[in-house]
Parts: structure tokens; C-alpha cells; sequence
């Protein structure tokens, strides 16, 4: 699989350059956003939090979907002028709302994810938390691979040029209904496609640090993982773009809020955490 003909790779300082390749082609890679100390201290932030027990058997994952209500490292990340830089620039704001956060460990034999978009296209009303809190300009992919992304050990893959809401799928493929994912013409028109033969698929390569962005419709899917692999992020949205959650702020969330430094308060106000067990009838 070759790479693609253009250039995706930028430095922290080029952000229009990063902007506009994401405009063009929906995603990039901006190079050395964290440090190599810092990789290190998150990935052992993702140990104790997700595999205090060091007991996640091979072949398999653990996802944290309120990281940063329990890790105190990853808040590094909002001091850093080169993230939030970019992330002013995505909001176009610098009145920014923590969002959300995750984290995920996979081991070695963990399977390919199925190709999908992170964005809820057709939802009318919310129906799971994800609904709720994946909406307009607060979507979108800013996660940190902390080993790095490459077909042979793992990482992220998108499709080029998936990020409109009228994409028609790659060739001999067809969308499913929600347009949550697309499946070879003829399957189960429910099934969401697995494999890394699409036509624009597009395996990425990145080193630890690196900030991979993309779109939030860009279609993306997990690479098959080769080693113990490490991945978080923390997002934020404009403070203006408010979400009213229908389930209450966690305590650990009140503990998070109350524990951040005083230059880190101005992020506090709108976060919601999310309870994935919500659903609109409960
Ligand atoms: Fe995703």
C-alpha cells in the first residue's frame, strides 16, 4: 500500500498548512506536539488507570471514556502552546470548554476495527451519550498515538477524502442506512467493513508525539495491533457551542474540576462527563 502522493506531515508552527490539508484531504499528522518524557509518563498514566492489575489478556482492548477525570498527566496536554494552538484553531476560539476524553490499551492480536465515522450523521434526536456529546464542530479525531502509528505495529487508517456529509462511499461499496460505516455491495446492509482493502484507504505513519488529526466525518478505523499500544486524548470544544446533559456531573468529575490549577479553571465551566448507560428513556 503506498503512501499518498501529497504531503500530510506538518510542524506545530505550520497550522494553516495543517488546516488546509484537512480541508483538502480531511486529516493530517502534526509532527512532535509532546515530548518523549511526556509519551512516556501517559503511557504509564494508561497502565495504572485501564491495567492496574497488568491483568488485560493478549487480543484484546480497555477503553476509558472519561480519562482526564482520573489522570492528572494528561492535563499537561492544555499547557501546551503547540496543542492548544491547534485546538484554537480547529474551534476558532481560544474560550474553550473541556469536552471529553480517552484513553485505550490494546495488546498484541487485537483485531482490526471496523471503518466507521465518529460523526452521528442522520440523528435526529440523541439516543446514546455518544449522540449526545459527538455533535457539530465538538467531533473530530485529536488523538495522541503514543507508539506511533504503522501498518505492521498498528494505529489509525482513514479514507481520503471521506470528510463531506454527501461522501458516497468508496467504489463497490455501499453506505449503511445511519452512515456510520459502508460494506462491500451486496452484505448485510447493517455490517460495518473490517478490512484495509478500500479504494482511498489510507494506512497512517507517525511517530510517538505526533498529534493525528482528522475531520469529523472523516471515516478512520483501528490498524490490526502487533504490540501493547497506547492512546488518549483530551478534547475541548467553543464554550458557546453548549451541550445540556441529561445525566449529572459524576463525582469524579467535581474531584477533577476542584484538583485543576488555577490556570487550568477556565475549562471547567460546560463539561459534562458522559454516562454511557443513558438512554432517553431513563
Ligand atoms: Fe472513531
Amino acid at each position: 500500500m503506498k503512501g499518498p502522493s501529497y504531503n500530510i506531515y506538518f510542524e506545530p508552527d505550520n497550522l494553516d498548512g495543517a488546516l488546509a490539508c484537512m480541508d483538502e484531504h480531511g486529516y493530517c499528522v502534526i509532527r512532535g506536539i509532546i515530548d518523549q518524557e511526556l509519551v512516556r509518563v501517559l503511557k504509564a498514566s494508561i497502565d495504572e488507570i485501564l491495567d492496574p492489575e497488568r491483568d488485560l489478556p493478549p487480543a484484546s482492548n480497555r477503553f476509558h471514556v472519561t480519562f482526564a477525570e482520573y489522570s492528572e498527566p494528561i492535563w499537561r496536554l492544555a499547557e501546551i502552546p503547540a496543542y492548544m494552538n491547534y485546538v484554537e484553531a480547529r474551534t476558532g476560539t481560544d474560550e474553550l470548554s473541556w469536552h471529553r476524553s480517552a484513553a485505550i490499551l490494546r495488546t498484541p492480536g487485537d483485531a482490526m476495527g471496523g471503518w466507521h465515522t465518529d460523526y452521528y450523521p442522520t440523528m435526529p434526536v440523541p439516543t446514546t451519550a455518544d449522540e449526545v456529546l459527538n455533535r457539530g464542530q465538538a467531533v473530530g479525531g485529536g488523538l495522541f498515538y503514543l507508539n506511533g502509528s504503522h501498518p505492521d505495529r498498528s494505529g489509525l487508517a482513514v479514507i481520503e477524502g471521506s470528510h463531506s456529509p454527501d461522501w458516497p462511499g468508496p467504489d463497490g461499496f455501499e453506505m449503511t442506512a445511519d452512515r456510520k460505516s459502508f460494506h462491500p455491495e451486496g452484505d448485510d446492509p447493517a455490517s460495518w467493513y473490517g478490512k484495509m482493502d478500500v479504494p482511498g484507504c489510507v494506512p497512517l505513519v507517525a511517530d510517538p508525539g505526533d498529534l493525528i488529526c482528522f475531520m469529523p466525518y472523516t471515516y478512520h478505523a483501528n490498524m490490526a495491533t502487533h504490540e501493547r499500544r497506547y492512546t488518549c486524548g483530551l478534547g475541548f470544544r467553543a464554550k458557546s457551542f453548549s451541550i445540556d446533559a441529561p445525566w449529572p456531573l459524576p463525582q469524579s468529575a467535581k474531584d477533577r474540576i476542584a484538583a485543576l490549577p488555577d490556570q487550568l479553571q477556565r475549562y471547567a465551566e460546560g463539561y459534562t462527563s458522559i454516562d454511557e448507560s443513558w438512554s432517553p428513556g431513563n
